[in-house]
C-alpha cells in the first residue's frame, strides 16, 4: 500500500483504549497516513507492507496525538494585569466583577477592538497553544454581550476556522454576564438571547455549540434550563460554566439536556457525579482558574474515578481567570494541585478532551483517526508535565500535514 508518510522507531502513545499499556503506549512502532487519515500503526516488523512517499526515523522518540482544548475563550480585546494586581492587593474576583471590572472590564476591550485585530491578536495566542501541542480548540464567544459584538467574536472564530488548519469548534457564550447597557433584567436578557440572538447565530452558521455561566454572579438555573431549550429546539448542543465558585446546580440541568460537557466542578457532589455518568456528560477541570483565583475548594476527583468517567483538561484561556497559553501547563497544574495521575492528565487533553466535544477521530492514534501528531524530543509521557515550561515539540504533522511554528 502507497501512503503519504511512514514514522518508524518511535515511542507512540496512542491513547487508544484498546490498547492495555499506560497511555495506550506502544514501543519500537510506526504509523502511517494516508489522505488525513492514520492508515496504519502497530509494530516497526509490519512496516514492510508500507511504501511511503516521505519516511522519518524517530529514534526512539515520543509520539503523542495532537491535543485538543476544549474550553478557552480566545478572541476577547485588552487584557486583566490590572485586575490581576488588584486581586493580590486583597480584592475578589466576584468584588471586582460586582463592580463593573471583571467579564465586563473585557467586553469594553473587546467592543472597541476592530474585527482585524480581534482576528490578528486571536492567531497569535493560538500559534502559543500551538507551541503546546494543541491542533484541535475549542474557542467561545462571550465577550461581545450585544448582537453586533457577539456576532462580530463569533465571526472571528468563523475566519479562524476557514483560515487554520487546526480544528476549530465555536461556541456561543452570550449568556456569560448581563452587560451594564442592556435595559432589562436578567430574566429579560435570557430571553433575548433565546429568543433573539441565538435564532440569528444559528441561521448564520456561526455557532456549534451554547454555553452558559451558571453561577450566583451570573446566570441561575432556571435560565439555564430557558437557554437550554432554546439551543436544543435550534438543534444545538450545549455545555455549561458550573460549580465553579459554589454549589449552582448546573450540573443538573446539563445532565438533563444530556450536555457536551460540565465544567470547572470545583462544588459538584457525588449525586451530580453519577448524573454526568448516567446522561454521559464529559467533567472538564480547569486548574488554570482554580490556581488564578486561589481557590481552595477542589472538583471531586475521588467520585470522577469511583465512577470511572473521562475527564477532560482545558486551559480555559480567558484575560481574567486564567491567562494560561500552554495545554501542558494545565495538564501539570491538574496533577499537582489536583493530584490527577500523568496519565490522567494527558488523557484530559487527548482522548477525553476530544470526547468533550464529540470528536470522535481526534486525541487519539489509531486505524482512521485524523492524522494528527506530534513528535516529542523526549521518551517518557511523564516528561510532557514535569517541567515548566513544558518540552516544545519537535514537529507537529495537521491532517497529515506537517506544520510550521
Ligand atoms: O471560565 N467563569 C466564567 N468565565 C470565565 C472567566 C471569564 C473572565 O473572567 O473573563 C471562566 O473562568
Ligand atoms: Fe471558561
Amino acid at each position: 500500500m502507497t501512503v503519504d508518510g511512514i514514522i518508524y522507531n518511535a515511542t507512540i502513545a496512542t491513547f487508544d483504549e484498546q490498547v492495555s499499556a499506560p497511555y495506550g503506549m506502544i514501543e519500537n512502532a510506526f504509523l502511517a497516513w494516508r489522505d488525513k487519515k492514520i492508515v496504519a500503526v502497530g509494530d516497526n516488523i509490519d512496516m514492510q507492507a508500507f511504501n511511503a512517499k516521505y519516511e522519518l526515523d524517530a529514534h526512539g522518540k515520543l509520539i503523542t496525538p495532537g491535543f485538543v482544548d476544549c474550553h478557552t475563550h480566545l478572541v476577547y480585546g485588552g487584557d486583566r494585569a490590572k485586575e490581576f494586581e488588584f486581586r493580590l492587593q486583597g480584592k475578589s474576583y466576584q468584588a471586582i466583577a460586582n463592580e463593573g471590572g471583571g467579564i465586563m472590564s473585557t467586553v469594553n476591550a473587546s467592543r472597541s477592538t476592530s474585527e482585524d485585530n480581534l482576528y490578528n491578536i486571536a492567531i497569535s495566542r493560538i500559534k502559543r497553544l500551538q507551541q503546546s501541542g494543541v491542533t484541535s480548540l475549542e474557542i467561545k464567544s462571550g465577550y461581545g454581550l450585544n448582537f453586533e459584538s457577539e456576532v462580530k467574536l463569533l465571526r472571528v472564530i468563523q475566519r479562524i476556522k476557514q483560515d487554520s488548519p487546526l480544528n476549530i469548534i465555536a461556541t456561543c457564550l452570550a449568556a456569560h454576564a448581563v452587560p451594564k447597557d442592556f435595559s432589562g433584567t436578567k430574566d429579560d436578557y435570557i430571553q433575548w438571547v433565546c429568543e433573539e440572538l441565538l435564532p440569528e447565530i444559528k441561521q448564520l452558521g456561526l455557532a456549534d455549540a451554547v454555553d452558559i455561566f451558571c453561577e450566583s454572579i451570573a446566570f441561575s438555573q432556571q435560565h439555564a434550563q430557558q437557554l437550554f431549550s432554546a439551543a436544543t429546539s435550534l438543534g444545538l448542543p450545549i455545555k455549561g460554566h458550573v460549580e465553579q465558585l459554589s454549589q449552582s446546580q448546573g450540573t443538573d440541568i446539563v445532565c438533563q439536556y444530556n450536555g457536551l460537557s460540565a465544567d470547572h466542578l470545583e462544588y459538584a457532589d457525588e449525586h451530580q457525579v453519577k448524573k454526568m455518568k448516567v446522561s454521559g456528560v464529559i467533567p472538564v477541570l480547569l486548574p488554570g482558574a482554580y490556581y488564578y483565583l486561589n481557590e481552595k475548594q477542589k472538583p471531586p476527583i475521588q467520585y470522577i474515578r469511583k465512577y470511572n468517567l473521562p475527564v477532560a483538561i482545558a486551559t480555559d484561556l480567558n484575560p481574567g481567570s486564567s491567562p494560561i497559553f500552554s495545554i501542558l501547563t494545565a495538564a501539570n497544574m491538574a496533577c499537582v494541585l489536583f493530584g490527577l495521575t500523568p496519565e490522567e492528565a494527558l488523557k484530559g487533553i487527548t482522548i477525553n478532551g476530544a470526547k468533550a466535544l464529540r470528536l470522535n477521530s481526534k486525541g487519539v492514534i489509531q486505524k482512521n483517526s485524523d492524522a494528527d501528531f506530534i513528535l516529542w524530543p523526549i521518551t517518557n509521557p511523564c516528561e510532557l508535565v514535569y517541567e515548566t515550561p513544558a518540552v516544545l515539540p519537535n514537529k507537529t504533522w495537521i491532517a497529515g500535514h506537517q506544520q510550521e511554528i
